[in-house]
């Protein structure tokens, strides 16, 4: 598996258009500014929501409407996150494939997104007489409280993205470095 992570990375980096995005001047920096500021249209509304299904923040607002309301300006968020992350990994990609960070971030992600799809199943089958209470149904709540616990761990393994602690390059002690998903006598970085 690692192996064909490596290869898929490799062949990513020998592409013209990766080098070129990865030694912009600008462009590089510009889609890294954009991934960053995207965080206030896409958690930033995420988090309302999520805080005030706990009953934490907004007690005035339908919490069903505001989620409703908040839906597509957030999904237009993460796409945009997920357009520049795609970008970033193109611009790196033996690096960030091969980042311990990068790939707990991914499995976190994944993670979120199996809690985002359960949290709407639930609103959608809790009916709409909890709306204006101060906080959701049970489910809506642990759904709301593990959304803020995985987004804010997928923030933080972004940020660590950057630092080399584990890096292939360095020869990181096992288990982190077939975690990170370093393979023998390899070429690239
Ligand atoms: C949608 C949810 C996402 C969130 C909340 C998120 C969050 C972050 C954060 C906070 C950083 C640190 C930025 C900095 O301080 O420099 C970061 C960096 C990064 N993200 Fe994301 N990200 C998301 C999606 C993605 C996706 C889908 C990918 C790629 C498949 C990705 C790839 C990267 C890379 C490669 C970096 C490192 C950039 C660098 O340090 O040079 N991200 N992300």
């Amino acid at each position: 598996m690692n192996q064909a992570i490596y290869n898929f990375a490799v062949w990513l980096d020998t592409h013209g258009w990766s080098t070129a995005l990865h030694e912009s001047f600008y462009l590089y920096n510009w889609i890294e500014t954009t991934h960053v500021l995207t965080l206030m249209f896409s958690l930033g509304l995420l988090f309302l929501i999520d805080l005030r299904m706990l009953g934490l923040a907004l007690p005035g607002i339908p919490a069903g409407d505001l989620a409703r309301r908040l839906h597509l300006p957030m999904l237009l968020g993460f796409s945009i996150m997920l357009i520049t992350g795609l970008l970033l990994f193109y611009a790196i990609p033996v690096r960030t494939a091969q980042s311990l960070w990068f790939r707990m971030k991914v499995v976190l992600m994944v993670a979120a997104a199996i809690n985002a799809w359960c949290f709407h199943h639930s609103m959608t089958t809790a009916g709409t007489g909890w709306d204006t209470a101060r906080k959701a149904p049970p489910a809506l709540q642990w759904g709301a409280g593990l959304s803020l616990c995985f987004w804010m761990l997928i923030v933080v393994f972004g940020r660590l993205i950057a630092y080399d602690w584990f890096d292939c390059r360095t020869g990181p002690p096992e288990p982190f470095a077939t975690l990170s998903g370093c393979i023998n006598e390899q070429t690239h970085y």
